[in-house]
């Protein structure tokens, strides 16, 4: 059984997406401290979290996984500083969060998040612009060097509307590096992508991290996505998202699916995520299908 709930990480199986962080006694970046969200409506107050803490370090493929409604989107706004905690704690380094900023940048699971009347490099330079305040030709510079590593060079002439939802992800990919943010938050990225496209991407999201190891904070309610993207996870329960468990997963890579050990784990996440007692299993398995 290779994951390990916690506990200290665990040594020996690395793949080519390296070690744990946190092991390698790498800077804590972000902290959440016993943080609760609430929505409030006319009629009634939502609990979306409840006293959730977890700690990411520096380029850590941080995962959030569990089913609908355990609170992951609320939790990355809160991270983005869209929606403040009723209670607990946000940090990002030694600063509590206290509304949004530019060191931090979401990528969203819809392909319309591009502006439709800005070409490819336009998108992706104009961030650059207003909030790096970077010149129009050093915007245009560092927006095509991120296009072409996301394979995307020869379209930057071209508009939203013309390019595939996988193209337009990777776009919303270079837009979102190319601001070189402290940590990348994405809320299932892929999850609106076919199945093939979404295993190409993430297989570049992890290309693109061996080459800049960046931190991420990915959002997926796949338990597969979550072992292949993640170097550790966060399970979440619903309603209100509680902590289940946290895991390494750093092993992982799209080579092991279908290994016997990755199985394991898969279902293994799945008695952590569901065999609670709570009487409603079978809807939940509906809700979280790897
Ligand atoms: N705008 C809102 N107003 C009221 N309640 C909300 C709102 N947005 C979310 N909620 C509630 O907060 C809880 C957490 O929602 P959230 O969207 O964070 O879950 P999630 O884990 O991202 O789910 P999914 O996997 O479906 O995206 C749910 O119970 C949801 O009904
Ligand atoms: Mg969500």
């Amino acid at each position: 059984m290779s994951t390990a709930v916690h506990t200290a990480p665990e040594g020996g199986l690395s793949s080519g997406y390296g070690e744990n962080p946190a092991a390698a006694g790498s800077e804590r970046l972000l902290s959440v401290d016993r943080v609760s969200l609430e929505y409030r409506t006319r009629e009634r107050i939502v609990r979306a979290t409840h006293h959730v803490s977890f700690d990411v370090y520096r380029a850590d493929r941080f995962v959030l996984l569990g089913p609908s409604g355990c609170g992951k989107s609320t939790l990355l706004k809160a991270i983005a500083g869209f929606v403040e905690p009723v209670s607990g704690t946000i940090r990002l380094g030694d600063e509590p969060v206290r509304g949004p900023g530019a060191d931090r940048v979401v990528v969203f699971q819809e392909f319309d998040q591009l502006p439709p009347w800005k070409t490819v490099v336009e998108n992706v330079a104009f961030p650059l612009r207003v909030a790096r305040k970077l010149s129009r030709a050093q915007a245009k510079d560092r927006a095509l060097h991120y296009l072409e590593k996301v394979g995307l060079a020869a379209f930057a002439d071209a508009h939203p509307h013309t390019l595939s939802g996988g193209m337009k992800q990777r776009v919303a990919i270079a837009r979102a590096l190319a601001m070189q943010p402290r940590i990348l938050l994405m809320d299932e990225p892929f999850a609106a992508l076919d199945a093939l496209t979404r295993r190409k991407m993430q297989e570049e999201l992890l290309q693109l991290w061996d080459e800049a190891r960046f931190t991420v904070l990915f959002v997926t309610h796949s338990i597969e996505e979550a072992l292949i993207v993640g170097n550790r996870i966060l399970l979440l329960s619903p309603h209100p998202g509680r902590v289940r468990a946290e895991l390494n997963s750093h092993q992982y890579s799209q080579e092991s699916l279908g290994s016997a050990d990755f199985q394991q784990s898969v279902a293994r996440i799945h008695r952590l995520l569901f065999e609670t007692g709570t009487g409603n299993q079978e809807q939940a398995r509906e809700q979280v299908q790897a």
